[in-house]
């Protein structure tokens, strides 16, 4: 009886790379390679077409799974509860969806008995590491393998040929010249001229918002209701997040609004020229910001600045699955019972400002606020307070004053003791 292969779980998305993949883990490892397409929202010329390419390509099996819906109610609600802003500017699009990639790899590898995960990633960016972390705490004894790190192929033409010589569909029109990866939460594009951070991005790389130039010139003002910290409805109606995420990226997109262009740190300690466009994501945590301003006492939110940005390196650095990212999630959620409100945003010409919000759980006295007439605040309790809270400063300047003073005198007695001796 013919022993059968043994399988590895390939994350595969239909590129040249992935397709090469499958023929190459075939050759060199002698598996049998099940595809998984994981769908989180990326654009694609239909999920279908990639199944075929799989197995066309050589796949023994493709699985094509719908992770939206948990994408966006387990990872971006987490991601706007922390705030989520990798160096305070990028919000973690890519980051956000290895992890969940990663956790259906390890699930179909229990399914289909496979000993091997495999992903496309290069030896140089991140996402390897994602995968890779991921993976190993979810199930250690999984082996990965990552082909484009191992194999020979070392241009472009080169993997071509590679995939010609073995009857892989390799694409007709020249491909873009960028490095693009996207989902619901946004575009990351990256390679090409951008590598020269002199270069000012071309308007084609943009694929999901306007140039401002051509943005409407009336602004358009959207309200963003929270329910404990989640969005839950635009504009007075209900809807689900996954719904507010797609009608606020046409919204602000349409308007400009979402670029962001930055020289980024990566975990494998190069920095690279990373441009994003992340419309609904970067209106969203604005809103949720306002709406923690409004409603989080003033020492938690405080000390939730540090929590977040320790929370989007983590999720950066792919410990999503981790015990430092769960305390730090356990955290925000405790934060978040009394962010209940609505935020109004107004998106003009590549802007989106917030220009109102309310809550019932509002912190915001007016009484204590206002300088009219209707103030409550004690004035008078200013003073003490000062003086205590000034206190410990103070006795530091006296006694700086003190030394300077007595170093001032040293200083003039040497300089005496000196103008002496050269009389
Ligand atoms: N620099 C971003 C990150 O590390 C985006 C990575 C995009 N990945 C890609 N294959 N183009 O999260």
């Amino acid at each position: 009886m013919k022993m059968s292969k043994d399988k590895v779980i390939l994350a595969y998305s239909g590129g040249l790379d992935t397709s090469v993949c499958i023929k190459w883990l075939q050759e060199n490892y002698d598996l049998d390679v099940v595809a998984l397409v994981g769908d989180v929202g990326q654009e694609h010329d239909g999920l279908q077409a990639i199944k075929e390419k799989a197995l066309r390509s050589g796949a023994c099996a493709c699985e094509v799974v719908d992770m939206k819906e948990e994408f966006v109610n387990e990872y971006l609600t987490k991601a706007i509860a922390a705030n989520a802003m990798y160096e305070n500017k990028y919000p973690l699009l890519s980051a956000l969806s290895r992890p969940i990639i990663s956790k259906y790899l390890v699930e179909a590898a229990h399914s289909y008995g496979a000993k091997y995960v495999a992903h496309g990633c290069t030896g140089k960016g991140n996402d390897q590491v994602r995968f890779e972390a991921s993976v190993s705490v979810l199930d250690p004894s999984l082996q990965i393998i990552a082909p484009v790190r191992e194999w020979d192929l070392k241009t472009r033409d080169e993997e071509i040929a590679w995939a010609q010589a073995r009857g892989i569909d390799v694409p007709v029109t020249t491909e873009s010249p960028y490095s693009i990866d996207d989902n619901l939460w946004g575009r990351a594009i990256e390679c090409g001229i951008l590598e020269d951070p002199w270069n000012e991005p071309p308007e084609d790389i943009f694929a999901i918002t306007a140039s401002a130039l051509d943005a409407p010139d009336e602004p358009e003002y959207v309200e963003v209701t929270f329910k404990e910290g989640v969005p839950c409805a635009l504009d007075g109606v209900d809807m689900p997040l996954i719904d507010i995420i797609y009608t606020l990226n046409e919204v602000a997109g349409k308007h400009g609004f979402g670029r962001i262009d930055m020289i980024e740190n990566r975990l494998v300690g190069v920095k690279s020229r990373e441009c994003y466009e992340v419309p609904a994501g970067l209106a969203l945590i604005l809103a949720h910001q306002a709406l923690e301003d409004l409603c989080l006492e003033r020492e938690v939110l405080h000390y939730k600045l540090g929590i977040e940005q320790s929370w989007a390196i983590a999720v950066y650095y792919g410990q999503w699955f981790s015990p430092l990212k769960n305390a730090l999630d356990a955290f925000c959620a405790s934060t978040q019972k009394d962010i209940n409100g609505v935020v109004r945003l107004k998106f003009l010409k590549g802007t989106c400002v917030v220009v109102g919000s309310k809550s019932d759980s509002s912190l915001y006295d007016y009484a204590l606020a206002t300088y009219d007439k209707d103030d409550s605040f004690d004035h008078g309790a200013a003073k003490g307070f000062i003086q205590l809270q000034t206190l410990s400063a103070k006795v530091w300047a006296a006694k700086q004053l003190e030394r300077n003073t007595s170093n001032l005198s040293a200083d003039k007695v040497l300089s005496g003791v000196s103008e002496k001796e050269c009389e």
